[in-house]
């Protein structure tokens, strides 16, 4: 079957694009136009062409999985310039995403039209390209330099209203999209109209506000720190102010530059893990979903309050429960502060925050969650506690609701069995702050019903998470991974690194706050209370001596002024204390580890391949289906940055042979209590292949 067809009726030609899911733009697609166009132009019946597509959307952007074999001709480009050569006036009809290479196409026809409800958009920068078939030169010429940087720079995607505001579309349709497309084809041939091309309008340099460019580089640099494609953008956008032939020159060259760019790599690698992840493997996609209506939560703490959040504003009506009722009207408060907050930042209205409100309720009688589909957990992290609000739950829930836990660390399986219905229990572990996290880990137990995953996995994108199952072991997929992130950072400041040499290394390298600096946010004591619950020969004690020294003395984080850092009041900035150095130094000679000067080349290299090395056994273990699915993890969990994949793409980018060679070093130098290689690596390097593959 061809993607791409063309009918003619009463003097209107329709290229219709039809290539499902998302009428990507694949060279099928790109052929099929040019023939549709040049058959509708050769026609002397037709007087006006109209390109539209079938099925839920517009183009939503060039075909992403052929972008590893290079450009094949035709180029998108190629089409754009054609479309807008037509002698004949060509209307685009848009519906569903008009995103990337799709906008691009629209703007090469004269005119645009568009169904109420299109979004549109160009999201290349995401995936660390530019709008490169020449949508960096038309856009700007059509709405003017500062608009056109504002959308491409940052990827959002406009409605069919703000668009129309904007001219990037002449009219907005109602329901009857195609027919209103024809009468609007009409008016132009009845008024004369013609084609309009975009490329013959030349950019007034007097309309761009002074420093422009230069500011918006700066402020990029901050808010998008480490991003190579927001800078392009701008770089494609100035060249606009060019005559349009060199103007399109310099976008060809900034887009092959970006195209063969590792960051480009890494993020449509990410594009396609975080779809992949939502595929759950030996789990048919037409498994039945049970229906979530009604959602419990237990506790109202930090976690509890903020998953409330996340379901509330995802239309979901929520029933807090909490032990007492101080402790519920708390929370209750917490939560009602937060959506203020976002009143105040100006991201909902007072109107949306009193609607969200409204939906969550308050309990301490579990008797009220008798009617809820599924009810997570939120307590404290006492496998005492977790089993007894279980088993309770157990009693009081109605059959067929899901019952699942928050825990960061717990055994899934052992929280199951103080149940009589394992089959309906998971793992549903959120990350703080819960309502604004992408990332939501599903932990499947040994006996969780396949319908229960089927269901939390849509129930996650209908929230805006990333659902990505993880199986059963101490801290799932990130936290267990962390384990050793952590540790190499604690071994560091025994062996002459200090907190502030630390944080500054992994910051450079990408991370939005160093492990130190982390620990301190989060409360040093969190993690000596889940070591306490260790057998000791699961942890290096070594690596966690100075974090307890300071619990010990009171140092908890940020929560009580000090830890690794001191803090002034009501200011979280964290500053370097000599009394911690002199502690470091102390712990560090009682233990007889010898302080040395460590580079910050080691500090990476240790904490990175510390994630790479247990990730690989993770994968090997089945605890992650795949690699692409920990990058997911830890991109959106743990602020991995984007630009370099994931720790596994990372490790694929350095190469598995010198990843090994890198760990076995590590061995060498620090023992292989933590350090042996993973056999997955070994078995890689030698074969010279990738995690990619997995
Ligand atoms: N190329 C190839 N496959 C694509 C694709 C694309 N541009 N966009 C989506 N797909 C695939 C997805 O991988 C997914 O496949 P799967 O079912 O096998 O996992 C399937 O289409 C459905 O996608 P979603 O699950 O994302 O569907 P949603 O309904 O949730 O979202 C969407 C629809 C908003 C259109 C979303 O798919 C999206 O944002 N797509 C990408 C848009 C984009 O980035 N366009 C720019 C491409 S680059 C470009 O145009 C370069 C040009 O300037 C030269
Ligand atoms: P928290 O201490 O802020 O809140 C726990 C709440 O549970 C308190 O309000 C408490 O009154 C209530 N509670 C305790 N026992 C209860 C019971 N039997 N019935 C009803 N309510 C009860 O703790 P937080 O941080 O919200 O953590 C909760 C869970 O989420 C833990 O399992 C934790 O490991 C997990 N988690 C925490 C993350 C974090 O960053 N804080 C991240 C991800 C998971």
């Amino acid at each position: 079957m061809s993607v791409v067809s063309m009918e003619v009726k009463d003097g209107l030609a329709y290229v219709w694009v039809d290539n499902p899911p998302v009428n990507a733009i694949s060279h099928g697609v790109r052929q099929g136009i040019l023939e549709g166009l040049v058959e509708a132009l050769e026609d002397d019946g037709v007087e006006a062409i109209i390109l539209a597509a079938r099925g839920r959307t517009f183009m939503a952007g060039a075909d992403i999985t052929e972008f590893d074999k290079g450009p094949q001709p035709p180029h998108l480009s190629q089409v754009v310039e054609t479309l807008e050569a037509a002698g004949k006036p060509v209307i685009a009809a848009l519906h569903g995403f008009t995103l990337g290479g799709g906008l691009e196409i629209a703007l090469g026809c004269h005119y645009r039209i568009a169904a109420t409800g299109t979004k549109l958009g160009f999201p290349e920068v995401t995936l660390g390209i530019i709008p490169g078939a020449t949508g960096t030169q038309r856009l700007p010429r059509l709405v003017g330099v500062k608009a056109a940087l504002d959308l491409i720079t940052t990827g959002k995607q406009i409605t069919a209203d703000t668009a129309l505001s904007l001219g990037i579309l002449d009219r907005l349709s109602g329901d009857d999209l195609m027919g209103q497309a024809a009468d609007f084809a009409r008016d132009i041939l009845a008024q004369g109209e013609g084609v309009r091309r975009l490329s013959e309008i030349m950019i007034d340099p007097q309309s761009i506000p002074a420093g422009l460019f230069d500011d918006t580089r700066k402020s990029l640099a901050k808010s998008k720190r480490g991003f190579e494609s927001p800078q392009a953008c701008v770089d494609a956008v100035e060249a606009a102010l060019l005559p349009y032939p060199q103007g399109v020159a310099r976008e060809r060259e900034i887009t092959l530059e970006r195209r063969a760019s590792p960051q480009s790599a890494a993020q449509r690698h990410l594009f396609f893990a975080e779809r992949a992840c939502g595929h759950i493997p030996n789990l048919p996609k037409d498994t039945a979903k049970r229906l979530i209506k009604k959602v419990g939560i237990i506790g109202a703490g930090t976690m509890g309050g903020g998953i409330a959040m996340a379901f509330s504003s995802a239309g979901i009506d929520v029933t807090l429960l909490e032990i007492a009722q101080d402790a519920l009207d708390a929370g209750l408060a917490r939560v009602g502060n937060n959506y203020g907050g976002n009143v105040k930042r100006g991201r909902i209205t007072q109107a949306q925050a009193d609607e969200c409100m409204g939906r969550i309720s308050g309990t301490t009688e579990y008797a009220n969650l008798a009617d809820m589909d599924l009810v997570i957990e939120a307590v404290f992290e006492k496998m005492e506690v977790k089993k007894q609000v279980f088993e309770t739950l157990d009693d009081v829930v109605k059959p067929g609701a899901i019952l699942a836990t928050n825990t960061s660390y717990l055994d899934v399986n052992e929280i199951a069995a103080a149940t009589k219905r394992p089959e309906d229990v998971v793992g549903l572990h959120f990350f703080s702050p819960a309502n604004v996290m992408k990332l939501l880990e599903i932990v499947r137990g040994d006996k969780t019903a396949p319908d229960v995953l089927s269901t939390v996995s849509a129930l996650a994108k209908r929230i805006g998470k990333v659902g990505v199952v993880a199986g059963v072991c101490f801290g799932f997929i990130g936290n267990r991974m962390l384990q050793g992130y952590a540790r190499e950072a604690g071994l560091m400041l025994l062996e002459g690194a200090s907190p502030g040499q630390i944080d500054q290394a992994l910051y450079d390298f990408g991370m939005p706050m160093g492990p130190i600096a982390v620990t301190d946010m989060a409360g040093i004591d969190i993690g000596t209370m889940i070591r306490q619950a260790l057998d000791p020969s699961a942890y290096d004690a070594n690596a966690f001596a100075v974090h307890d020294r300071l619990v010990e003395m009171g140092r908890k984080g940020q929560k009580t002024g000090a830890g690794f850092y001191r803090y002034e009041v009501g200011n979280r900035t964290p500053i370097p204390d000599l009394a911690v150095d002199a502690i470091i130094g102390q712990e560090a000679e009682a233990r007889g580890i010898a302080r040395r000067s460590i580079s910050d080349d080691e500090i990476v290299q240790r904490c990175i391949f510390a994630l790479v090395n247990i990730g690989a056994q993770i994968l090997e273990e089945g605890i992650a289906y795949r690699s692409g699915d920990i990058d997911v993890v830890y991109v959106n969990g743990y602020g991995f940055p984007r630009y370099r994949g994931g720790p596994m793409h990372y490790a694929d980018h350095v190469g598995l042979a010198k990843t090994f060679e890198i760990i076995c070093a590590l061995r060498d130098q620090h023992g292989g209590r933590w350090w042996t290689p993973a056999p997955l690596i070994e078995r890689l390097a030698k074969q010279g292949g990738s995690f990619h593959s997995f």
